[in-house]
Order: C-alpha cells, then structure tokens, then sequence
C-alpha cells in the first residue's frame, strides 16, 4: 500500500516553514559582506533586479511545480519533472540535482550550524571573554574548529559534541515529520528569531560613537559605509554575478527545497500569495536586519580602515570572530552575544530541516518507505557524508563543497525547471497552474518575465561563469597545491553521491515499471 503523504497544518504553518528555509546564516552573515564587498547601496541595484527577475519568478514556479506534483504522489524533482514531460526517458535524471542540490549543502550547513550552537553557550557562559584581540579570537575560533591546538582547545571534542548535538536534533524534527516535526519547530523558531534579531539590531542601532576620541567612528557612517553607492560597481560582471547568486541562496530557490515543501498543498492552496509572503518576509530580515548588525557595527568599533579588511575576511570572520570581540566591548556582553548566536543558530535550523526534506521525500514517495525509516536512512547516510567536511575543513573541503552544491547546481538547477516549466509544460498551462486557487493575480508582464527574461538571465550566469571562472574552477587553478588531492577527492566524493542518486530513481521507475505490469 502506498504511503499517505504529509500535509501542512495551517496556511501560516508553511509560509512560516518556508520563510525559515529561506532565512538562513545567508541572510545574517553571507548578505552584508556581499553587499559591503560589491559597491556597497549599489549592489542593491542588481540585487533586486535579480529579486524581480529572477527569485520572485522563481519562488512561484516552485510552489507550482511542488504543489503539481504534489497532486501526482511526487515531492521530489525526478517524479515531478517526469510528469511534466513524460515523453523523455532523460528528464527525471535533471531531477536528481533537486536532491543532490540540497542534500550536498545540508552536509556542510548542519556543521556550521553547529558553530553557532556551541557559540552561544560560550558567549552565555563567557568561554570566550578573554579573547579581546582579533588574533586571540581567531586562535578561539581554529582551536574549536581543530584547525590547531592552543590553550583554549586542544581537541575536535567540544565541536564534534555540538555537531552531534544539532544533527541529532534535525533528525528529531525530520522524523516527527511536516506537521508535527517541521511546521510546529518553525512555529516557535520564526517569532524567537524575529525577538532575537530585534534585540541585536536595536543594540547595534544604540551604539552611536562608542569612542569619544574619534566621533567619526559612529552608526551612521556604519551604515553608509554599507549602503553609500559606488555606481561604478555596476559596470562590474562579478557584482551582477554576486547578487543573483545571493538572491537564489538566500530564497532557498533553485534548490530544490521549495519544491518538496509545496508538494505538501493541497490542490486549491492558494502559491502566489503565500510564495510572495515567504519571499517577503526573507527580504525583510536579510535586507533590514541583515544588514544592520555585522558591518555598522564591526565600522563602529574598528573603524573605516579595518572594516575594509574585515569585510574582505569574509563572513565567518565577521559573524565569529569579530561579533565576539564587539560584545566583549559592551554591557551584558553574554546575554547579547548569546542573543547574536542563537539568531544564527535559529535561521540554520529551519533551513537545515528543509535541506533534509527533499531526500526524505524522495525516500517515502518513491520507494514507499515509512518516515520513520526515511528520517533513520538519512541519518546513518548522513552522518557518515559530514565527517569529511568536519575533519577535512582546513583542505578547503567546505568550500568546494558549497561551490558546486550551493552555488553551481542552484544555477543549474533553476534553469533545467524554469525552461521546462515555461517552454515544455507550456506557459499558456503554467500560469493557469500557477493561478489555481490564488487569491491575487500576478501582473501580466511576469508572463514575459517567466517565459522569456528569467531563463536568459540563468542562461547568461551560466555563461558568464563558464567565461570567467569555469577552466580556472575546473582546473583547480586557484586551489593551494597541498590543498589539491582533497578537493580531488572532493570532486569523486560529489560524483559518487550523484551517480548513487541517479542509480536509485533509475531502480525507483523500474520497481514502477514492473508494479504496473504485474
Ligand atoms: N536560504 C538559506 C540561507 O540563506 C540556505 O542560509
């Protein structure tokens, strides 16, 4: 007998679910260092072109093909692509990077994740007061990760304890499922995030010039700093590249996440408002929150010339290493910094669950597997998958993971649906789809925009990518050449996991093929 598929409890449960997927440590500490790094208020310029053009358009087309092939028993994009095109043979195999995608991402996430975890304890209990210099945080920071040993840790067991901690507890919530595992987690989590990321930002917004020897140091210049334009930025490839890439992360689009979760609607749930309600909502917390707390207040406190350092180190460095420095400088130091990791750790957890789902989907839907027993596959499976990003983080093994699952295959991914969507489905047949239950109506020009402007805007990432960084990339140009073996070993690992996946849809559609004959 079939398995009986999830269903959302309530209209808020999923955009609450879906909002958290997309709220994410990109939103927190990826979007202010992309935005101060690439022209600054300029980025959001085609910031939010790429918004219009490409992650709006993109947010819908997933809640309709998640909730259409929801309607077919399908959560996952090889049943869902198959239906749309059940003449090709090839087309469910495209589908197998809407579970690759996400399931490559949740394998490094989840680590990182736990980071923030084991970060707010520390602030709550002051394991890092001490640490005041940027280089006595950094040494806090690599004795944690197991990058070297000094006298705040000489072992990978305080962070391999955290890891166990928040993987076990996505698993808790992947096993008690939509309703009662997910949308109840994302019910509480969403409103403690908002309270959380509130509490920072009003913090950051009271500093003013904390040193009264140099009163430039102050909050407005912080957020000058970040959204002053440098028109010129726009004339840059790499800015474009940068805020669509951002756009498709922080949306959670083109993963292959939304997908799964709309398949969980029912046939008249209405996708347009509630893809734009969840869109909107990420937009706020990314753009408003987001981009009040890390970089005006790193300007702040060190000032015009070191932000450009700062900002250059990356998000990491900002979110851990300078965050911590900053609170140690002010009141309550505990209760904000642990406010600050617990934000974090909020926006990883309701994006990490939802990384899961497609996998778990894929497990029930297609062979028929209890939930109980998909959640315990993709524990053992994963749990064995995170190790090399936990022991191999110095070899540069988490960011040629997050290259081709979080960024590339996202790319990839929205353009193979996209085209299918509006040129295989048919656009005259999407957007009735897309309407179907909606209580508004998309303006017509979307129309347009779907069929026509948002595929050519993947198609030229794509190309330009290939352009610019594609042989260099594939070549490992850029790669230390002690680093090389690993991100080799890397390449073989990701290849083997995707040719794993395609082998189980391949065995999936045979076990169809032979039910329907016999
Ligand atoms: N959308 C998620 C984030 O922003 C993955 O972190």
């Amino acid at each position: 007998m079939a398995n009986k598929r999830h269903a959302w409890g309530t209209k808020l449960g999923v955009i609450m679910a879906v909002a958290g997927s997309a709220i994410g440590l990109g939103n927190l500490l990826r979007f202010p260092v992309q935005a101060a790094s690439n022209g600054g208020g300029a980025f959001m310029i085609p910031y939010f072109v790429a918004f219009f053009l490409l992650g709006l358009p993109l947010m819908w087309v997933e809640w309709t093909l998640g909730r259409y092939g929801g309607g077919f028993g399908h959560g996952t994009a090889p049943g869902i692509f198959h239906n749309m095109w059940e003449k090709s043979r090839f087309i469910k195999y495209f589908g197998v990077i809407g579970i690759f995608g996400p399931l490559i991402i949740f394998i490094y996430y989840i680590y990182i994740e736990s980071w923030t975890l084991a970060f707010s304890f520390f602030a709550i209990f002051g394991k890092y007061t001490g640490a005041t210099t940027e280089a006595g945080m950094q040494s806090f920071l690599r004795g944690f990760q197991g990058l070297e040993r000094n006298q705040y840790f000489n072992s990978l067991v305080p962070a391999y304890t955290f890891f166990m901690i928040t993987f076990l507890a996505n698993i808790w919530v992947i096993y008690h499922g939509i309703k009662g595992g997910i949308e109840r987690l994302c019910k509480i989590a969403m409103p403690l995030l908002l309270l959380c990321g509130i509490i920072v930002m009003a913090r950051v917004f009271s500093l003013g010039a904390p040193d009264p020897s140099r009163p430039s140091w102050n909050l407005v210049n912080g957020l000058g700093f970040l959204w002053n334009p440098d028109l010129s930025a726009l004339l840059s490839a790499k800015v474009w590249l940068a805020a669509s890439g951002q756009i498709l992360f922080t949306l959670s689009v083109g993963i292959g996440v939304i997908l799964t979760y709309a398949s969980y609607l029912s046939k008249g749930d209405d996708v347009v408002l509630s893809g734009l309600s969840a869109a909107g909502t990420n937009e706020f917390i990314e753009v408003i929150i987001g981009g009040s707390i890390i970089i005006p207040a790193a300007f702040v406190f060190f000032g015009p010339q070191s932000i450009q350092a700062i900002a250059r180190g990356g998000a990491f460095n900002l979110g851990f290493v300078t965050m911590p420095l900053i609170f140690q400088k002010i009141a309550f130091a505990g209760l904000f910094g642990g406010a600050w990791f617990l934000l974090l750790f909020l926006s990883g957890i309701t994006s990490s669950i939802s990384l899961a789902q497609p996998a778990i989907a894929f497990l029930e839907d297609e062979f028929n597997i209890t939930r109980a027993r998909a959640a315990s596959i993709f524990g053992a499976v994963t749990f064995i998958l995170c190790q090399p990003a936990i022991f191999l983080l110095g070899k540069g093994v988490v960011n040629e993971l997050d290259f081709w699952g979080g960024t590339f295959c996202l790319v990839l991914f929205a353009t193979v649906e996209i085209v299918l969507f509006a040129w295989v489905f048919g656009m005259e047949k999407a957007w009735q789809e897309i309407h179907h239950g909606a209580d508004m109506r998309i303006p017509k020009a979307y129309k347009f925009i779907i069929k026509y402007i948002t595929p050519l805007f993947l198609f030229a990432i794509l190309g330009f990518w290939f352009y610019q960084d594609g042989i260099p990339t594939i070549l490992m140009k850029n790669v230390a050449p002690s680093d090389r073996p690993f991100i080799l070993g890397t390449r073989i690992f990701l290849v083997t996991i995707f040719v794993g996946l395609a082998v189980m849809v391949k065995m999936a559609w045979s076990r169809k093929r032979r039910r329907v004959k016999s």
